[in-house]
Order: structure tokens, then sequence, then C-alpha cells
């Protein structure tokens, strides 16, 4: 088959592409993973989908022989150092994530250099090189469990994310250092007056991603008791995933990437989901299409490696952020 009929096949319908990636994902022992922000029918054909923390997991217990991961770089490179021995594709090389090209091992070396005895935290959204660098692993869904694991007298280096960085201190009470990174599209949402749509509104709740550049004025006015608490949640993808299910409110405020409306929509069709930015999608995470994932089935590519030296220090901080404790987030099948 060449790449023009995985284009004939796409153009052919869901259930026609779908019914070969399976079977092809089959043939292969392939598991398919897609992260929440996929688009629609990649969230559908896959077998598992749900927030960074949640995919990890699967990684890390599956029995699959392959992983196919429907998701960026980072995440791909997390899954293979939970699996070693296992064949971890991503579908398209140039799915990469501006917050984890924030910070490199170098730099964080010299930031290490200027606070010896600091304990490195660093969000999954980072290079496994910078992982070698890092003492313990965190994601949006564990990382204020992750901070709260470390001696009350240790200094912290937090990284790359400036905004779950606040957040988690906020959560915490407990000071950190920061690195001054962020992710293009949480930094970007615009997020209008929304003191005056939840007032306009008494029903509808918001949910905001940690990395959002809105969070800390968010945080703010509900400290102000602006906005009300009973119906603000600053959550990871998979909490926004499970909160819907759980919450008594109809109709959410969604401030993250527009992908996981999807799942949102899915899981909870009888309530309603509203981005609060139209525009907040993430060029990386669509760089993976139904296309690129039937080629990935099919020719198995592309293959992740990590060198060896590398990845026994990355792991090292990857797994004992597993050990930390369940996830927050939302997996579905
Ligand atoms: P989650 O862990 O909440 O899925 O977030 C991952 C991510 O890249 C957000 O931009
Ligand atoms: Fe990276 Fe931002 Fe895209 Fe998430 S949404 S993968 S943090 S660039």
């Amino acid at each position: 088959m060449s790449a023009a009929d995985a284009g004939a096949l796409v153009a052919a319908g869901y259930d026609t592409w779908a019914a070969e990636v399976r079977r092809l994902a089959g043939e292969r022992g392939a598991l398919i993973l897609a992260h929440n922000y996929q688009v629609p029918w990649i969230q559908d054909v896959a077998h598992q989908v749900g927030d960074s923390l949640a995919l990890s997991r699967v990684a890390a217990d599956t029995d699959a022989r392959v992983i196919v991961f429907c998701g960026v770089h980072f995440m791909a490179e997390t899954a293979k150092l939970l699996s070693p021995d296992k064949t971890v594709l991503l579908p398209d090389l140039r799915a990469g994530c501006s917050l984890a090209d924030s910070i490199t091992a170098d730099q964080l070396r010299a930031w290490k250099a200027e606070h010896p005895g600091a304990v490195v935290v660093a969000y999954v959204n980072t290079s496994a090189e910078v992982k070698a660098e890092s003492d313990i692993c965190c994601t949006s869904s564990n990382a204020v469990d992750v901070v709260r694991s470390i001696p009350a007298d240790t200094e912290i280096l937090f990284l790359p994310d400036m905004f779950l960085g606040a957040h988690v201190e906020r959560q915490t009470g407990r000071s950190m250092q920061i690195w001054m990174g962020e992710c293009h599209v949480h930094a970007g949402i615009q997020p209008g007056d929304l003191r005056a749509r939840m007032e306009a509104e008494p029903g509808v709740e918001l949910m905001v991603h940690p990395e959002c550049g809105c969070t800390t004025n968010v945080i703010y006015l509900l400290g102000e008791g602006e906005l009300p608490a009973d119906r603000t949640k600053v959550l990871s993808t998979g909490g926004m995933v499970a909160e819907a299910g759980s919450s008594p409110n109809t109709r959410f405020l969604v401030a993250t990437e527009t992908g996981i409306l999807h799942q949102l929509r899915k899981a909870q069709p009888s309530k309603t989901f509203e981005p609060i930015d139209r525009a907040a999608e993430c060029r990386y995470m669509k760089a993976i299409t139904p296309e690129s994932l039937l080629v990935a089935v099919r020719d198995g590519v592309h293959e992740i490696t990590i060198p060896d030296d590398v990845a026994v220090r990355a792991r090292r901080a990857v797994e004992r952020m597993i050990q930390i404790g369940p996830s927050a987030g939302a997996l579905r099948g």
C-alpha cells in the first residue's frame, strides 16, 4: 500500500479507515494511545485516550509489543522510558512541544550549578535529556502531590512552565525557583470577561488547565470572591473529563486546547461544553493525522530511541513520579 492509498482510505470515511488501522495494529501487536488533544478520529480509533500521566501509566503496564503514541514527542519518549523493551512509534516526528523546547539540558545544568542541593522537579513536557538532569517528574494532574512529597526545608527548582509552577506554589503554600517557560497555546488563551460570563449564567462551571496564562488571573479572582469557588476548577485534561462526569452542572466553559472538547462531549453527551478560546489549537498535537497514524501502524514508523546513558537517568525521574500515587486524570478506552 502506498501513502496515496492511506489517503484513499481516509477519503473512504471513518469506518473504513478505522477498520484498517485496527486490523494493522492487531497484526503488529500494537496498542494505540491518544492524548486528549488529538483530532476526533484518532481519539475514537485509539485503544486508550487520556492525559499525559494516565497514558504514561498505560505505557508502563501494557503487555503490547508496540506502542503507537498519538501525542507529542516528549510523551512518546516517556512511554519509551517506561517500556524500554517495547517499540514506541510516533506517527509524525514534527509533533514537538514549544514548552519542552523552552529549556535545554545545558541550561538546566547551569541553573542547578547556581542552586547546589536543590531538588529538580521537571514537568513531563521536557526532553529525555532534561529529565535525565532532574530528580523527579510531574504532570499537571500530580504536580501538587509531587512537590508535597519533597521535604519542606529543601529548595525546589521547578521547570519549565511558569503558570503551572505558580499554581503549585499557591496550592502548596511553598515558594520555589520557577523556570520562565510557557506553552504558546495556553499562554495565549484569551479569557475575555470571565467574571461577567460566570455571573450571567449561574449554572455554568469553568474548567481551566494550569498551563493557561489566565490561571493566575482566575485564581486571583477566586481569592477575591469575584469567581464562584464551587464552579471554578483548575484541572489536567483527564481531570476535566472526570469533573464533567461527577459535577452536578450541565454547562461548562473550558480553558485548554480545543481537542479536549471531543472527549468531553463524547463522555457526557447530555452536557454542553464551550471553549473559552476557539483558537486554542496546538499545531504539534495536530501534526498527527489519520493518514500518518495509518502509515505508522502499517510501516512501523517512526521509532523513538533514547541513548542508554540518558535513558537510565531520565527513567529514574519518571519512575519516581509514577510511584507518587494514582492519577487524578481519567482514562477512556
Ligand atoms: P495533560 O497532562 O493535562 O494532558 O496536559 C498535557 C499537555 O501537554 C498540556 O498542554
Ligand atoms: Fe506542548 Fe502546549 Fe502543545 Fe501541550 S499544548 S503539547 S504544552 S505546545
